[in-house]
């Protein structure tokens, strides 16, 4: 694959949750890292998407330290990578107020995302919920991205996307290219993650989901109430052992990867092949004929909190003139991109 561009934002407010690096943040970079010799790779901060909630006064710190993370999990920086903010590329928000006088309220109201936000379209929700996918449109079309890595969840807004960019090509002349359909989007994260170790580790074509630990049928999620649910990345390793021994299994006696009948111990092989890097039908192959549920356990603790260890050992060894460094190139170059791209928009409406 050769001059396309691969784009993603990940979303920061508070610490982040195993789940959401091993299913987003290291598949990307490792994506990244493949991919970014012969293709642009836009990593960005969506600041203004997460102030649809309210924020703890710690933005900052938590975006360069998602910035960190990226660093520490492998992301290879050279030409071709560019991470920036956001809120520094003024674009985003001028070209999402043109996308809101094409969008309809019909398409947008039907966003699963906001009817769940908004409880069903309550009066007091604040609008930038229900504006959040145009935004969303303006950050991917103003860098004629291709392919966007990102959850099932998100595809709906992908798709929304699409069907903007083409209105408005149709209206006013072609302007925008249009991100590769949520189908070729969900080919292209499992070729891209191929024999990878995260590849098929999928339960799902687009994207990892890490469970619970105490409860395998829901995925991994920072506000669960228990601590022994999650693992977050500053987590200290000793502790992380504690809650993956104390995780939730099943009483069939046997190691097994089968989501649907063995949550638990499925969730365990793969957190084990994502943070060894193995790929998982190695692990599976491995603990095939097990039946002691112990063993794996104390082998998976050992394996994340080693991980854990070496990781925040190389989070703690970055420093934040390092990261706003590379945020002030990537800065640069995205609002070079999109202030060419919106003046370009601008002239198709006559604007200019
Ligand atoms: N909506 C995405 C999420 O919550 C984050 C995001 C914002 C994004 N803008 C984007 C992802 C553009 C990809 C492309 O996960």
């Amino acid at each position: 694959m050769e001059g396309k561009t691969i784009l993603t934002g990940i979303r920061v407010n508070s610490e982040m949750q195993l789940g959401n690096f091993l299913g987003a943040l290291l598949p990307m970079t490792r994506l990244a890292n493949k991919y970014s010799k012969n293709n642009q790779i836009n990593i960005f901060i969506p600041d203004l998407h997460t102030i649809i909630s309210d924020v703890d006064g710690e933005l900052q710190k938590n975006l360069v330290k998602e910035i960190k993370y990226y660093l520490a999990a492998g992301l290879e920086i050279n030409e071709n990578v560019h991470i920036y903010r956001q809120s520094y590329v003024p674009a985003h928000s001028e070209l999402c107020w043109i996308l809101n006088c094409v969008a309809t309220m019909g398409e947008t109201s039907r966003m699963i995302q906001y009817k769940e936000k908004s409880h069903n379209g309550d009066l007091g929700t604040n609008v930038g919920i229900f504006d959040y996918p145009i935004l969303m449109a303006a950050d991917i079309l103003l860098y004629d991205a291709d392919y966007i890595p990102v959850g099932e969840d998100q595809f709906q807004h992908l798709e929304l996307t699409r069907n903007i960019a083409e209105r408005f090509n149709n209206k006013y002349g072609e302007t925008f290219v249009l991100p590769a359909k949520t189908i070729d989007q969900a080919k292209f994260m499992e070729s891209a993650n191929g024999s990878d170790s995260f590849g098929k580790t999928t339960d799902k074509a687009s994207g990892i989901r890490i469970r619970d630990l105490q409860n395998p049928e829901k995925k991994m999620s920072k506000s669960a109430e228990s601590e022994n649910s999650k693992i977050m990345m500053n987590d200290d390793p000793a502790k992380v052992s504690k809650k993956i021994m104390s995780a939730q299994t099943d009483s069939l006696g046997k190691i097994a990867f089968d989501f649907f009948n063995q949550p638990g111990i499925s969730n365990l092989l793969q957190i084990e092949a994502l943070v060894t890097n193995t790929p998982i039908q190695d692990v599976i192959s491995t603990w095939a004929g097990e039946t002691h549920y112990g063993d794996l356990k104390k082998k998976v603790a050992s394996s994340v909190s080693t991980y854990l260890e070496e990781f925040q050992k190389k989070v703690a060894e970055i420093s934040d003139e390092e990261v706003y460094k590379i945020l002030e190139e990537g800065e640069k170059y995205a609002n070079e991109v999109a202030n060419k791209k919106l003046f370009a928009v601008q002239k198709a409406m006559k604007l200019r």
